[in-house]
């Protein structure tokens, strides 16, 4: 069953949350952001494993090019291992020179309940949006434990508009 929620305003992905919260029912739940494509393998249930490994929240990663690091949140990566690490900090849209790693946050979250606490008491961030990724960062600074996951399958960019044309082929390809 999907049950919609209206955000009237776009007042950011924080604020867009916050409307599901009544619907949530459960300690951890996932976040799937529909601009960013992941093809040929299941993030989800990737992250889902490494949620219950962790037993934390898990952040969907790749790494991107430096120059472009600006259009994304960017975690500090602390203890990598191979396909995952401990995220020390993050930051959204930060410059090239205050960015901790070229660690991206692609759209796919699985977020303890305890993001809706914090969210209502952010202030507009960044672009004056409330941002998730400003909620989270709290909830890192109180202890809560975060996990960057390196995904396997292949992120499609659609927040440019070539990314978003060459995701139209990719996709159209697709049997
Ligand atoms: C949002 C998040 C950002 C993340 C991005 C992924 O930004 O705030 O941290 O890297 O999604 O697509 P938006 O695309 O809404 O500007």
């Amino acid at each position: 069953m999907i049950k919609f929620v209206y955000q009237n305003k776009p007042k950011g992905t924080g604020d867009a949350v916050l409307k599901c919260q009544k619907y949530i029912k459960n300690k951890y739940f996932l976040m799937l952001l529909p601009d960013d494509l992941i093809i040929r393998n299941n993030c989800s249930k990737e992250m889902i494993r490494l949620q219950k490994k962790t037993n934390g929240s898990i952040i969907a990663t790749k790494r991107v090019e430096r120059k472009t690091v600006s259009r994304w949140g960017i975690l500090s990566v602390k203890n990598k291992k191979k396909r995952y690490f401990q995220i020390e900090d993050v930051i959204e849209k930060p410059s090239i020179k205050k960015a901790p790693s070229n660690f991206a946050i692609i759209g796919r979250y699985i977020l303890t309940s305890k993001i809706f606490g914090e969210i209502k008491k952010l202030k507009p961030g960044q672009g004056g949006e409330i941002h998730i990724t400003d909620a989270i960062r709290s909830l890192i600074k109180k202890g809560n434990k975060f996990y960057g996951n390196i995904f396997m399958g292949k992120y499609l960019d659609c927040g440019t508009l070539s990314g978003y044309i060459n995701s139209g082929i990719q996709i159209s390809k697709r049997k």
